[in-house]
């Protein structure tokens, strides 16, 4: 922020505290020439509207912008500014944090701890399951989905699986001894399945109740992506159905989640609050990407991470 507070030739309108409704969003909106804006806001017709014709650039603190509405950025030439690259290692952190709290039942064994229900150590009760010579699932190989399959394949070991879904045969499956199978295939033969795929009409609600129906009943399911690739109805349904073994997830719909609803309730669920690249590294280098983007955006040079949209 001091960085655009300082830029002599920017004028900051800025949120107050931390972040703006939409009301607020909307009203401050008018007449800007560029938008830095998080994942929490929407920028779609309406804002362009009311921001008016002189609006050169949307700047995302994400490297998700599926909350942009993109072609409406290009048929008014706005350029868009994201963070990719940067928070590749802190999601993947993420994602592992989740599949091995998943797998060990982190959630009831805190929870034990916390409310006094720690018994003696006993042979037989709280067991989770170990990931060696498992088969990881991944859905969508891009940087995060490798970073992922590359931090787990020393716990699946050498007789561990890695398969992955995807449009295109990705070449860093190669290197990686990943097999491109069919959807059909990975919930079939998955016993670890994380999602790291871009949340689009392709992919929306793609974990449904017949998807959960074909998993492996001991299957640990992780999203870091967002939380509209699962169906997530079907997903208390399947869970409330004993259809799944664990789950981990880092994105909800709605986000934040209210903390009555259903999912939270299951002890094998573990729910985090969409903290996929919060680490002060990753934040600082997202940060200074997007104050990039925007600053280039509105002295109309091309942005230095920019889409092609
Ligand atoms: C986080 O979810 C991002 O898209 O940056």
């Amino acid at each position: 922020m001091e960085r655009l507070q300082s830029a002599p030739d920017i004028e900051l309108h800025r949120a107050e505290n931390g972040s703006l409704s939409r009301t607020e969003l909307l009203q401050n909106i008018k007449g800007v020439d560029g938008i830095l804006c998080t994942l929490n806001d929407r920028i779609d017709t309406e804002v362009l509207d009311q921001a008016g014709p002189q609006l050169k650039v949307v700047s995302t603190l994400s490297v998700g912008y599926d909350h942009i509405d993109t072609s409406e950025l290009r048929k008014r030439g706005i350029a868009l500014g994201i963070t990719p690259g940067v928070l590749t290692d802190a999601t993947a952190d993420t994602a592992i944090i989740l599949i091995l709290g998943a797998a060990r039942r982190i959630r009831e064994n805190i929870h034990a701890v916390l409310n006094r229900e720690w018994n003696n150590w006993s042979f037989a009760s709280s067991l989770g399951t170990q990931l060696t010579d498992k088969t990881i699932g991944i859905v969508g190989l891009g940087r995060i989905g490798t970073a992922i399959t590359r931090r787990l394949q020393p716990f699946i070991g050498l007789n561990g699986k890695v398969i992955y879904t995807g449009n295109s045969d990705k070449p860093v499956a190669k290197e990686l001894g990943a097999l491109r199978v069919d959807f059909e295939t990975l919930l079939r033969e998955s016993d670890v399945i994380s999602v790291s795929c871009t949340l689009n009409e392709k992919t929306r609600e793609m974990f449904n109740y017949e998807a959960f129906k074909k998993m492996k009943k001991s299957v640990i399911f992780v999203n870091t992506a967002r939380g509209g690739i699962v169906q997530q109805d079907d997903l208390v349904r399947a869970l409330s159905e004993g259809l799944i073994g664990s789950v981990g997830l880092d994105v909800t719909t709605p986000e934040p989640l209210d903390s009555d609803h259903p999912l939270l309730k299951f002890q094998n669920v573990l729910v985090l609050p969409h903290i996929g690249s919060a680490t002060i590294e990753t934040r600082t280098m997202m940060g200074n990407m997007s104050v990039d983007n925007v600053l280039a955006g509105v002295r109309e040079l091309k942005l230095p991470s920019g889409l092609d949209l």
